[in-house]
């Protein structure tokens, strides 16, 4: 096959497994005989046309490494991008700049790491005639054209680890712990964490809750001499008949919304009802930090050499994904806005219930 120069960039929110990937890509397609640049900032730096060369030295010793070696962007969709136009700011469609900015570089393959809203961008690119691969990233395990996101199990990880420390000082004071973790509208950080590290209650979007069932698993375990409860909640949880509680309005995101306060919201209804005393912690970005675990990097790994492969075969317009764990691919236009949700009715909830953990349900 003759060389080809492919571009690749990291889009939305950062999850580790990302620079695993970038390694597995630029290694084979190198030893394809192709010639890799990374695009820095995501789509931005496609739009302002910054660009780095990815070789064997600017990838040596990334493999572990959680972040991004190009940096990420989750704000800038060139669809409908914020530019200044006689001292005021519009939204316009860009995409012609980019495109015109790959053909300058003689980019032949453009190869997108993200999650919904960066592979919608992937998308429309194929849609313009743009050799696209997509790869799916985040942290939340919430794709439904994938079995498995790389990112997640070192969430996992992390929430499960740190669930450890706060049940020492959880049980040292006899307090309620409220855990909140990431996940927006999709439970399984909370879901596998929560039943990696014993917590006592696990709130989930998938499953409303009501506080009255919180507070009379906290009673039941006092009864039993059990004078603490770990809750790990996820953030974008929510009561019965409630909202999810938004942490904050990112004005200029294309997906504005981000989660936050549920925790310290259930926190202060535990603190009126129980005797102990009740504390809450948000994770928060923690999450997605550090080094990457042995399971993400080789999900990861196996990720970029799987896009490696669809370039060499010409197979433009799809998405590698995990499918009966093996690698294959999915057409990006059938990936798009499918949210793989926790069944509040499937395995892993009726074994969390067997072992005796309370949804408030
Ligand atoms: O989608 C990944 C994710 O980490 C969510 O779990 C979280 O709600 C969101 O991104 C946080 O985004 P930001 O980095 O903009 O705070």
């Amino acid at each position: 096959m003759a060389k080809l120069k492919v571009a690749v960039l990291t889009g939305g929110g950062d999850a580790p497994g990302l620079n695993a990937v970038i390694y597995a890509l630029t290694r084979t397609c190198i030893k394809m005989g192709h010639e890799v640049i990374g695009y820095k900032f995501g789509y931005k730096g496609l739009y302002r046309n910054e660009s780095v060369v990815l070789d064997k030295e600017a990838t040596s010793g990334i493999l572990h490494k959680g972040g991004t070696i190009l940096y990420a962007s989750n704000k800038d969709n060139l669809f409908d991008y914020a530019v200044e136009e006689n001292g005021q700011q519009v939204k316009k469609d860009v995409s012609h700049v980019a495109i015109e900015n790959m053909k300058k570089e003689g980019v032949d393959v453009l190869v997108v790491l993200g999650g919904d809203g960066t592979l919608t961008s992937a998308r429309d690119f194929a849609r313009r005639g743009v050799n696209v691969i997509g790869i799916p990233k985040t942290i939340d395990n919430d794709l439904m054209s994938t079995e498995q996101t790389f990112g997640f199990d070192s969430a996992v990880n992390i929430v499960t680890e740190n669930l450890g420390r706060l049940h020492t000082t959880t049980e040292s004071h006899h307090r309620v712990m409220v855990v909140e973790v990431m996940g927006r509208s999709a439970g399984w950080i909370a879901l596998q964490s929560g039943i990696a590290g014993s917590a006592d209650v696990i709130l989930i979007p998938e499953i409303p809750y009501s506080i009255d069932k919180v507070v009379e698993k906290i009673k039941e375990r006092d009864q039993r001499g059990k004078f603490f409860t770990i809750i790990v909640v996820t953030e974008g949880a929510k009561e019965k008949g409630g909202e999810a509680v938004v942490g904050k309005y990112v004005k200029d995101s294309p997906d504005p919304i981000r989660y936050g306060g549920i925790a310290a919201k259930i926190a202060d209804e535990l603190e009126k009802r129980v005797t102990s005393e009740v504390r809450s912690c948000a994770l928060g970005h923690i999450q997605r930090g550090g080094d990457t675990s042995a399971f993400d990097r080789v999900l990861s790994v196996r990720y970029g050499v799987a896009a490696a492969e669809l370039i060499e075969a010409g197979k433009f317009g799809n998405m590698v994904c995990l499918k009966d764990n093996k690698m294959s691919y999915i057409s990006l236009e059938n990936v798009i806005g499918t949210t793989r949700q926790v069944d509040p009715q499937g395995e892993l909830v009726k074994v969390a219930r067997n072992l005796g953990i309370e949804f408030g349900d």
